[in-house]
């Protein structure tokens, strides 16, 4: 199948996952319910759930496990944007082209919002009627929480904020870069190998490395998009890095070398995958030349 209309069915059946696992509207405390349901619902690129099928796929794993390995990542990842929008982050208005979780509805639901799809998703991980074996329940729930805490994503939601106005190394920028963004990358794609009934250590192996690589791949095109494409285009607001003083990609090696530095990332993240993974190869390829 065509990459683009692979893609499209990904993500369509992520969102009917989602809508399905996501608590209705319409349940006490409704108003949670639905700022939930605002800030995951209809929108983004789901760049998490097609890493998770594409590895999953590689690696033989039923489609329906990889459903709830893609929607708890996604829920993650969800989580942490609306946390970064809020005005003690990055205080933007503007996501997935809509007015920010806590525009929409205020600040104590959206920290809410972010409390409640965490712990969503290690209930999805751990659910009895989630059809993988106890002990690969055990090792996702495991690694998606180290990827999500302070060794992982907060850690780097941490550092990005104490980095403000600092005129990084490429190694510190690398460190933050690669917990921010990076450690949530490489949990979807391992989640994806984990749904696999056999595991082949070789294929985690090249899978590990090509999330890494594409991990950082993934942050440096959102550093250069930030600077390059509009408002409109990216849903959210465009120049904010630079407004807010942030140091990325573009700051320290400049446009030129950061575009250089994610074809390199590209390169090597699929060195160890060899021509039988088309799928992880054109996503590597979508995440590298989107244009939001
Ligand atoms: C944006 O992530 C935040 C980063 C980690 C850089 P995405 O670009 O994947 O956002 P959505 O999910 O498509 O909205
Ligand atoms: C956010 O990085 C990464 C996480 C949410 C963990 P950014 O602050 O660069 O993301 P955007 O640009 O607001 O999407
Ligand atoms: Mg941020
Ligand atoms: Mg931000
Ligand atoms: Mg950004």
């Amino acid at each position: 199948m065509e990459f683009n209309l692979w893609a499209q069915s990904i993500q369509a059946r992520t969102e009917s996952a989602l809508e399905q696992l996501l608590p209705p509207s319409h349940i006490a405390p409704e108003r949670l319910h639905q700022a939930m349901r605002y800030s995951i619902l209809g929108g983004g690129k789901r760049v998490r759930a097609l890493l998770a099928h594409a590895a999953g796929e590689f690696c033989g794993a039923n489609a329906a496990h990889l459903d709830v390995a893609a929607c708890a990542v996604e829920m993650i990842h969800a989580y942490s944007l609306v946390h970064d929008d809020m005005p003690c982050m990055d205080d933007d208005d503007l996501r997935r082209g809509k007015p920010s979780c806590h525009k929409q509805f205020d600040d104590a639901t959206a920290l809410l919002v972010g409390d409640a799809l965490q712990t969503l998703a290690f209930e999805l991980l751990s659910a009895a009627d989630f059809g993988v074996s106890v002990q690969q329940k055990l090792t996702m729930t495991n690694l998606l929480a180290k990827c999500s805490g302070s060794r992982g994503m907060a850690g780097g939601q941490a550092i990005d904020l104490a980095s403000v106005g600092l005129d990084l190394s490429q190694e510190q920028l690398e460190f933050m870069h690669i917990h921010k963004t990076g450690a949530l990358i490489r949990a979807a794609t391992l989640l994806g190998a984990y749904c696999a009934d056999n595991q082949d250590k070789k294929k985690n192996a090249a899978l590990d490395h090509y999330a890494k690589h594409m991990g950082l791949a993934f942050q440096v095109v959102d550093d250069i998009l930030d600077t390059q494409a509009d408002t409109a285009t990216l849903g959210k607001t465009a120049g904010k890095d630079a407004l807010d003083n942030k140091p990325t990609y573009v700051t320290i090696l400049g446009l030129k070398r950061a575009r250089e530095l994610a074809k390199e990332l590209h390169h090597n993240a699929l060195s160890q995958l060899g021509d039988d993974a088309p799928r992880l190869t054109q996503l590597a390829n979508y995440i590298t030349e989107r244009s939001y």
